[in-house]
This record gives structure tokens, sequence and C-alpha cells, in this order.
């Protein structure tokens, strides 16, 4: 699937968060195949873990994987998050913020509450949280990389009823870019990848057969993005050896769908 050298993240600890289905688990295996350690955020629980993560897992890697469980949309997600981790590793060299979801669709105007902290705790607080706790550990590496998933909805607006969301996702992006001059002293980079159509459970859940059809037809690639589509983004932004003159840069993979 992927031609990076399987030596790439030899001795690199990597956390992945949202990493138990869909494009998280596609990277998390990536990273598995580049020789890292990888501490999998699996979702809320283990139940999705056996089909698209360790399914796929490459040979004599599973030794190399820790499991963690949290959910991301309470207040507090982010922080126990980072205790998890903290427990394990004094270090980490790579950290992808990728859990995130719309949390269905929701209208302009009916809004409650739930909704809007539902959305935003998941998409935004935890991420924060959890890079903030993170950040000694971070600071302990020779040449970290932060890299969050964003989507190209938090730049070109989303579908009906995915306001929340892409606003969240805008917001996560602008961050990235304030965090990577904060952090460029330390020697931190901070970039994202921002994913365009991709078919995983996300669309599975919130998008008609309809809808995707007329999507993919616009799209100049004439297809869908898969979850392996996006790994190899994530392990170029998070590889000092290939990617270490870029920080704050916002990664399109869309199939040409959005040419900003
Ligand atoms: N698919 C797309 O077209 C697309 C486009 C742009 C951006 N994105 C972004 O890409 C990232 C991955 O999405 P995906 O397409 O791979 O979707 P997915 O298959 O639904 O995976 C989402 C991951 O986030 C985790 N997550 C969701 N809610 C959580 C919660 N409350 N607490 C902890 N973890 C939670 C999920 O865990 P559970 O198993 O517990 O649900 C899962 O591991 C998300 O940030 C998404 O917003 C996706």
């Amino acid at each position: 699937m992927i031609g990076f050298d399987s030596r790439l993240f030899e001795n690199r600890t990597v956390v992945v968060t949202g990493a138990g289905r869909g494009i998280g688990a596609a990277v998390a295996v990536a990273f598995l195949r580049c020789g890292a350690e990888v501490l999998v955020h699996a979702g809320r629980d283990l139940s999705h873990v056996e089909g698209d993560l360790l399914a796929r897992l490459p040979a004599g890697a599973r030794p190399r994987l820790t499991l963690l469980t949290e959910d991301l949309s309470r207040p507090e997600g982010g922080q126990e998050l980072a205790r998890e981790i903290l427990a394990r590793t004094g270090t980490v060299d790579v950290l992808v913020n990728n859990a995130g979801t719309m949390g269905g669709r929701v209208p302009a105007g009916t809004e409650t509450r739930e909704d809007y902290d539902h959305v935003l705790d998941l998409n935004i607080r935890s991420v924060v949280a959890l890079t903030g706790a993170l950040l000694p550990a971070l600071r302990r590496s020779e040449g970290a990389s932060i890299v969050n998933t964003v989507s190209i909805s938090g730049r070109s607006g989303g579908s009906a009823g995915s306001a929340l969301y892409s606003g969240a996702k805008a917001f996560v992006s602008a961050w990235t870019k304030t965090l990577a001059k904060e952090l460029a002293p330390d020697g931190i980079r901070v970039n994202a990848v921002s994913p365009g159509t991709i078919m995983t459970d996300f669309h599975r859940r919130y998008s008609s057969k309809a809808k995707l059809d007329a999507t993919a037809d616009a799209i100049p690639l004439k297809r869908l993005g898969t979850a392996e589509d996006c790994a190899p983004a994530y392990l170029f932004l998070a590889a000092g050896s290939l990617s270490g003159y870029v920080t704050g840069q916002i990664l399109e993979v869309n199939g040409g769908q959005l040419m900003p």
C-alpha cells in the first residue's frame, strides 16, 4: 500500500486518536508499517478495532501497538486520555489529533445546547486539551510533529446541517497555524491533513448514496477517497526527514474536489 521506508519511524512514539476505524486506523497501520511504537486511541470503546485495525496489522507489529479508549466528547476527555498516555510514555514524537465526527446533521436554527457541547467538545476542546497536556512530552522529543485532521468543509463550508462541525474544523485549522508559530522555537512542527469526501463510516452514517454518487461525479479524479489515500499525507507531515521545513500547513487530500 505505502512506499515509505519500514524504518522511517523506528524508535519513535506516535499517538493517534480516533484510530479504531476509518482514517485513523489506516494512519495507525501506516505508522506501524514504518516501525513506530503506536499508542492508539481506538475511540469510545474497542468495538471497531478488529476489522479496521487489528486485521490489517503488519506481521510482527502487535507488540508495538497499545490500545486506549476514552470518550472525547466529555469535557474532561482530552485530559483523561493524556493521563493514560503519560502513564505509558514520557516522550511523544508524533501526535495525530484525528478523533472527531459531525454528530448528526443539525438544521440551522435548531441547535440545542447539547448539540453545541457535543460537537465542540469532541472536535475542539478535546484536541486543545490533549495537545496542551502532551506538550511537555512533545518538547522532550527531538523534532516532534503534531498533525491534526481538519476537513474540506472547514475551508469551503460543509453541506446542509454540518455548520457546527464545519466551523469546529475551521477553528482547528486556524489553531494549527497559530500553534505552528508558537511552538516553532521548541522545534515542534504543527500541520494538518484536510480530507475531502472519504468513504468511511462517517459518510455511511451521514450521507445518502445519491449524494455520494453526485459528489464522486463532481470530483476531478472521479471517485471518493479512501482512508488509505489519506494515510501517506500524515506520514509525510510527521517525518522530519521528509517535511522538516514544513509547518503551519493544511494539506488537502481530496481528488481535486477543492483547489484553494
Ligand atoms: N470521512 C470523511 O469524508 C472526512 C472528511 C473530512 C474530515 N474527516 C475527519 O476525519 C476524522 C476521522 O473520520 P473518519 O472518516 O475516519 O470517521 P470514522 O470512521 O467515523 O472514525 C472516527 C473516529 O473518531 C472517533 N470518535 C468519534 N466520536 C468520538 C468520541 N465521542 N470519543 C472518542 N472518539 C470518538 C471514533 O471512535 P468510535 O468508534 O468510538 O466512534 C473513530 O475512531 C474525523 O476527525 C473526521 O471529522 C472525515
